[in-house]
């Protein structure tokens, strides 16, 4: 199987049966890794990146390695992208090089960009808009927990920031049900949420947005959140604390949802300031679970994507 799209830009180019797809071949890479060992045998992925990363690095370098291919880490200072040299420019060099280019930037048209003008897949690796990559770990693992996703009702309490617009489009795709519950003035996009609402028609899906935590906690069985300043936003992380410190998940939150939902969390957390501890570290905390899945998703999606012939 191919994928439609020749890149991952976003989770909304996927059909609901690709991304369906990605997560099943994702648990039968997780169960029997042996088996694909050598479905990238001699191919290259080269890594972009703009921001600091520890989970994406690593499951993508690990996940080229254990498919019997090879990657590239481009730091920050190597590339410069757009400023050494043009994306575009970027993007024709190395479609010449490499099977495949992952790219964590700045501004999603980045990505664009470099998927526009190379004739190899570019992985989306988080953008402003987006983190694709991030969203199909969590579904792996709210499929390992709840079964059937259908039946995930998932509430999404911070920032409308990438993080979100993923699950959102990962929520449509597969007809479960999410709650945004975010301050005001920092809904998700509403172009994202239109999208979404949109794709939502075809499996069922429900999406809500509101502005209590604890209306949004309600008959969760899984709860998440992520930083309240992103990467790049660092300037305003006092005056988003203020904002956000009512949305903090802690026991309290925590309660207001079903008993025994499951916390999860992109990773890196901020401890004390978006999540404590006591919800961190307790037994309902699926963060390291949805850490790992990142290794096991991200081959999926490179097999799906850079697999197969050898491109000319
Ligand atoms: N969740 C995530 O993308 O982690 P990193 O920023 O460490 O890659
Ligand atoms: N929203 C966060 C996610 C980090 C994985 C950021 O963009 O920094």
């Amino acid at each position: 199987m191919r994928l439609s799209h020749k890149d991952l830009s976003s989770i909304h180019d996927l059909t609901p049966d690709e991304f369906r797809a990605i997560l099943d071949l994702a648990d039968q890479m997780k169960a029997n890794p042996v088996r694909h060992a050598r479905s990238l045998e001699r191919k290259t992925l080269a890594m972009i990146f703009e921001k600091p990363s520890l989970r994406t690095r690593v499951t993508f370098e690990t996940a080229m390695t254990q498919l019997g291919g090879h990657a590239i880490y481009l730091a920050p200072s190597d590339i410069q992208l757009g400023n050494r040299e043009s994306i575009p420019d970027v993007a024709r060099n190395l479609e010449r090089m490499v099977d495949a280019i992952m790219a964590r930037t700045f501004h999603h048209d980045s990505v664009v960009q470099l998927a526009r003008n190379s004739r190899v897949p570019v992985i989306n690796a988080l953008s402003d808009y987006s983190h694709p990559c991030q969203a199909l770990a969590d579904f792996q693992t709210l499929r390992e927990v709840r079964r059937d996703l259908k039946s995930v009702r998932l509430c999404y309490v911070g920032d409308g920031n990438n993080v979100c617009h993923s699950l959102l489009f990962a929520v449509a795709k597969c007809g479960a049900t999410l709650t945004v519950a975010c301050p005001r003035g920092y809904e998700p996009l509403k172009q994202v949420v239109d999208l979404a609402t949109l794709d939502a028609q075809e499996t069922g899906a429900t999406l809500r947005v509101v502005h209590d935590p604890a209306e949004g906690a309600r008959g969760a069985n899984a709860v998440y959140t992520d930083v309240w300043a992103s990467m790049g936003q660092e300037a305003e992380t006092e005056a988003r604390a203020r904002v956000f410190r009512p949305f903090q998940v802690n026991d309290a939150l925590m309660e207001k949802a079903d008993p025994g939902a499951v916390f999860l969390h992109c990773l890196p957390a901020h401890r004390g300031w978006e999540v404590t501890d006591s919800v961190a570290d307790s037994p309902v905390s699926v963060i390291f679970q949805q850490a790992e899945n990142r290794l096991h998703t991200q081959k999926a999606v490179l097999h799906l994507l850079a697999g197969g012939e050898i491109r000319p």
